[in-house]
């Protein structure tokens, strides 16, 4: 089956990689030349873990290539996935749709014989509707079927997660779009991945109801972590407590500095916009964006009470800028507003990050990067860890506690056990940490 990618960012990427890995034929197309001459050449615009081998092994195999011909590609091809960007429009929060409609427009030009049109890319309800209408307007004539197809990969995970799926969902309005939608996934079947079918616009709404699920899930613990901060209670083992509960499931429970990334924040708001529009508001979403908006204040405030209520002339030390781990995505990360933040109120603030300094100094160019963690712990007042990579899993806390001016840790994904650092003599900040207590008797039994 030949494959088409329009957009080869992220979810295009990706999706088209692990595709070819399993046996299509896939082109990638973006209209950016430089893209697609480094991609040529093997160069991977963005980091995620082993990308680069899987598109090194699939181009090698000639069932991996890129161009920036898409009147070629579509014209021979069985099924164009259209994986552009959907940015925040600026002013109302919702889709900006123009790349999508304007990839539409340009496959009209070149259909020849059945082709199946999939969006990838996340667009609102209805979307599907008006894809279909631009290239029927434009070509009359043109054999096609407009699918939705969701995705559901997380950075740093995608690949696992597109070849493991727990869902495939495929909206269809024309029956001839399952047969061909069959082939493109039965190599995932081989895993038992589950393709759901629905309606197009169901499947369009399966995505936003996803992403704002799991983002009201995170904001819900948040708030309990607050609660427990007040009461004297500590989040991780209420989150373990009503996780075991298998109605609510024990991922995305971890509280911290609110969620970030291309997807919740955007999502959340083009979801919320929809729901206005429409006129059926969803005030639950409303106050998900409202309260992890608030969230990245709160947390700046969190670190200036840790240094006795000011930071002005202090030096902070930050370790983790990406949005999450195994990413060098800074897309609406909570580093920005708490680094911002803490630099208005005087503070100098000194940052690590294993990949995202890159990205990083193109949204925060005023603050200092160290090369390691511990060059950026030395001589501060404190130290923040606002992103839990791996490598700061283990750090040396004698070692860490020597560098630092003030003995001061405030960790915003509690990684580390309070007890530990309070026998450590480190002023620990954990979140929604109230209880300060023994880990390790509580755990026994376990
Ligand atoms: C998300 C969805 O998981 C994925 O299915 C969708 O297709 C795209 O959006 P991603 O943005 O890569 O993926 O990141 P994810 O791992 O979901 O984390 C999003 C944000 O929530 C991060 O800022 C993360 O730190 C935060 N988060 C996540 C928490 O604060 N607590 C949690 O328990 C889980």
């Amino acid at each position: 089956m030949r494959i088409v990618f329009v957009g080869a960012g992220y979810v295009g990427l990706v999706s088209g990689t692990c595709l070819a890995d399993f046996g299509h034929d896939v082109v990638c197309v973006d209209n950016d030349e430089s893209k697609v001459d480094a991609l040529r050449q093997g160069r991977i615009p963005i980091y995620e873990p082993g990308l680069d081998d899987l598109v090194a092994r699939n181009v090698q195999q000639k069932r991996l290539s890129f161009s920036t011909d898409l009147g070629e590609c579509v014209r021979t091809c069985d099924v164009v996935f259209i994986a552009v960007g959907t940015p925040s429009r600026r002013g109302d929060g919702h889709a900006d749709l123009s790349y999508v409609y304007a990839a539409a427009r340009e496959i009209a030009r070149h259909i020849e014989g059945f082709t199946l049109v999939v969006t990838k890319s996340t667009v609102p309800v209805g979307t599907g509707d008006e894809v279909e209408r631009i290239i029927r307007d434009e070509r009359p004539d043109a054999d096609f079927a407009v699918v939705s197809n969701p995705e559901f990969l997380r950075e740093g995970a995608a690949i696992e997660d597109f070849k493991r799926p727990d869902r495939i969902v495929i909206g269809i309005e024309d029956e001839r779009a399952r047969e061909v939608a069959n082939e493109i996934y039965r190599p995932l079947s081989l895993n038992q991945a589950p393709i759901l079918y629905t309606r197009r616009r169901t499947a369009e709404l399966i995505k936003y109801a996803a992403n704002a699920f799991l983002a009201t899930k995170i904001t819900f613990i948040n708030e309990m972590a607050d609660l427990c901060e007040a009461v004297g209670a500590d989040v991780q083992d209420v989150a373990r407590g009503i996780g075991l509960d298998n109605r609510i499931g024990r991922k995305f429970l971890h509280a911290g500095p609110g969620f970030g990334g291309s997807c919740f924040p955007k999502d959340t708001r083009a979801l919320a916009e929809t729901a206005r529009q429409i006129g059926s508001p969803a005030r639950l979403i409303d106050m998900v964006i409202s309260i992890n908006e608030d969230r990245k204040r709160q947390m700046a405030e969190k670190i200036v009470a840790a240094c006795g209520g000011s930071v002005e002339g202090r030096t902070i030390a930050v370790l983790g800028l990406t949005f999450k781990p195994n990413t060098d995505d800074m897309r609406e990360s909570p580093s920005i507003d708490i680094i911002s933040a803490l630099v208005e109120k005087g503070a100098k603030v000194r940052a690590h990050d294993p990949e995202g300094a890159e990205q990083a100094r193109k949204v925060l160019p005023d603050i200092e990067y160290a090369d390691e963690p511990y060059a950026c712990a030395a001589g501060a007042d404190a130290l923040v860890l606002i992103t839990e990579w791996d490598v700061y899993r283990a750090l040396d806390l004698t070692r860490l506690k020597d560098l630092l001016a003030q003995p001061v840790i405030c960790d915003l994904r509690n990684v580390y056990k309070p007890a530990e650092m309070a026998r450590r003599g480190i002023r620990y900040y954990g979140v929604g940490r109230g209880e300060l207590r023994d880990e390790e008797q509580l755990t026994v039994g376990e």
